[in-house]
Parts: structure tokens; sequence; C-alpha cells
């Protein structure tokens, strides 16, 4: 099965990237979980460029993001909280999902990396519902804020390492 990993974050140390690394090395050999890179290139959302009966295809980046997805048993999103929300960039990427055929009924996970972060995360569920997706309740994540150690693989405490394994198992069956 294939997983697709999305971090909210364009940070080069970005916490939430290192936590979606780090499951890519926890999966196990069958889970092939691959972390979306497209993040940045999306243009803005723009429904005029996105009409069936527009004389163009979408932007060739969003059909990349869609292809990507429709090749995908489920998607892992972690991201950070910004201003109480969730990050423009991200969001950017749900509007081009919303008039997709790829997305509805997919299996979603959300990561909160940040115990604080209770605004965007409880965004991120009610867009991710509001979009049909099939979201995968999990516990909460809490992930320690040393990124850089995290993506080398050193701190992951057995508490985490269990909680990423118990959620690539749980998207196993969704
Ligand atoms: C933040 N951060 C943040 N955190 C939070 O809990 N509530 C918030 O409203 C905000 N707002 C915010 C705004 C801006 C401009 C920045 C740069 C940061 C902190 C941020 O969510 C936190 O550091 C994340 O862990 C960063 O994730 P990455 O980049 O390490 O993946």
């Amino acid at each position: 099965m294939r997983i697709l990993g999305i971090s909210g974050s364009l940070r080069t140390a970005s916490s939430n990237s290192a936590t979606l690394r780090a499951m890519a090395l926890l999966a196990p050999p069958f889970v092939d979980f691959v972390l979306y890179d497209g993040l940045a290139s999306l243009p803005h959302f723009n429904p005029d460029l996105d009409r069936a009966d527009a004389s163009q295809p979408p932007p060739c980046e969003v059909c990349a993001l869609r292809k990507s997805i429709g090749q995908s048993d489920g998607v892992v999103i972690a991201s950070p909280e910004y201003a109480h929300g969730v990050p423009g960039s991200l969001k950017n990427a749900l509007d081009w999902l919303v008039g997709s055929v790829e997305f509805p009924g997919k299996p979603v996970a959300v990561i909160n990396t940040s115990p604080r972060a209770i605004h965007a995360d409880a965004q991120l569920r009610e867009i991710l519902t509001t979009m049909s997706a099939k979201l995968i309740e999990m516990g909460p994540i809490a992930v320690p804020y040393d990124a850089k150690e995290i993506a080398f693989g050193l701190t992951l405490s057995d508490k985490l390492r269990a909680a990423l394994s118990d959620l690539i198992e749980a998207m196993q069956d969704p």
C-alpha cells in the first residue's frame, strides 16, 4: 500500500516534516510511505483554472498533486499552527483538492505535533470532514520540538515510535 505524507511546513528544519520522515522509516516494507514535496510550487488556488468547462487543464503542479493523492491509499498530514490557523500553503493545497475526484473518501490522519496548537488541529479536521475525507481518529501525538535530532532518528522515544507505528497500522485498515 501507499501512504502520502503532507507536511504543512515549508521550513527546512521542520519538526512536522521530520515526523513524516520518521514515519517513512518506521513503515513496514509493504507500506510505501512517500512524502509530498510540491507544496511550495503549487499556484494559488483559482476556481477559474479548475472548471470542468475550462479550455485548459489545471496547472501541472495541481495535476501532479491529484495524481499522487489518487495513487495513495491514505494521507497523513502533519502541520504547524500559524496565528491559530492552518498554514496558508497547506490550505491552498486542500482548496485545489476540493473539486477533485481523487480526494473524497480518502483515509486521512492528522498529526498535531504541538499540544498547544489546538486551533489549527480543529480547523484541519473540520476542513477535511467538509471535503468528505475519511478521518482516521487517533489519540494526540506530541512530538518533541528538537526537529534536527528527530530528523536523524535520535530522539524517537519508545512512546512516539509506538504512536507513529500505531498510526501506520491504523491506516492499513481505515
Ligand atoms: C507559530 N507557532 C504557533 N504555535 C501555536 O501553537 N499557535 C500559534 O498560533 C502559532 N503561531 C505561529 C505563527 C508563526 C508566524 C510562526 C512562525 C509560528 C509555532 C509553530 O506552530 C510551531 O513552532 C511549529 O511546531 C512549527 O512547525 P515546524 O515548522 O517545525 O514543522
